[in-house]
């Protein structure tokens, strides 16, 4: 039976971003190359935005590529981007059928032009869907992205556009790339693997973290269905008591 019959459907986490990890190992560990990782690692992808549309969660945020990706062998990195515009074409209408926007974080300027083409174009497609809004981390790292908001934030002091005793959480959240994106709830993360790798440094401050053995590609919605569960029976006390919770 489905552990989907277990969660409480009033109590999903509103924001579950998943740190990807453990394709190279899983393609390694049967003897075929890393891209075929890859190349299943996006079947899951499919499978987990489906599904947690499907139970309506409404913020899906995955780390696709991050800034430190850049430093791999240059073949990988090519398929990687070849995989992302051919996953993008291919799934174009999933995303429609089913109601998601597409969004993105990241230095997106230094993605393969081609790359950001088609993410633009999906973005604009799905700008009016409600249901899930699914952001893909491309050419992300969390510091970058804090260092572009204080310089930012530095520079509306310097030109007496905000005096620093009015920044507050609201003027940090209104500088990050992406403007509407709420504290993550749960952040899963693949492969046994137990770091946050410069991952929404900023959003995570509350966060649940979910680390499971299995490996990417063999992640299924039965997996992600446990994750919830696991966070729906924790107290999150945001420093509070567990009696001032009552
Ligand atoms: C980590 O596994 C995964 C990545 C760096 C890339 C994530 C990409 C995908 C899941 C496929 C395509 C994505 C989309 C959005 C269509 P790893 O290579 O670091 O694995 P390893 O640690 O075992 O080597």
């Amino acid at each position: 039976m489905s552990l989907l019959s277990e969660i409480n459907i009033d109590q999903l986490p509103n924001h579950i971003a998943i740190i990807m990890d453990g394709n190279g190992r899983w393609a390694k560990s049967k003897g075929l190359l890393r891209n075929i990782g890859h190349q299943n690692g996006a079947k899951t992808v499919k499978e987990v935005v489906e599904t947690c549309a499907k139970i309506n969660v409404k913020y899906l945020t995955l780390y696709a590529f991050s800034t430190e990706n850049w430093n791999r062998p240059k073949l990988e990195v090519e398929l990687l981007m070849k995989l992302l515009i051919s996953s993008l074409k291919k799934e174009v209408e999933t995303l429609q059928k089913n109601n998601i926007k597409l969004s993105t974080i990241g230095n997106l300027n230094s993605l393969p032009t081609i790359v950001a083409k088609e993410l633009k174009d999906v973005i604009e497609k799905t700008k009016d869907n409600n249901r899930l809004t699914l952001t893909l981390a491309l050419s992300y790292g969390s510091r970058e992205e804090l260092i572009k908001t204080i310089k930012e934030i530095s520079l509306k002091v310097k030109n007496n556009l905000i005096s620093p005793e009015n920044i507050d959480k609201s003027v940090i959240n209104n500088h990050l790339y992406d403007h509407y994106l709420p504290d993550v709830d749960l952040l899963i993360r693949t492969s046994g693997e137990q770091r946050i790798s410069n991952f929404l440094l900023w959003e995570i401050a509350y966060a649940e973290l979910f680390f499971s053995d299995i490996l990417w590609p063999d992640f299924n919605k039965e997996n992600l269905f446990e994750a919830i569960l696991n966070y729906q029976n924790r107290e999150r006390r945001f420093g509070k008591t567990s009696d001032q919770l009552k």
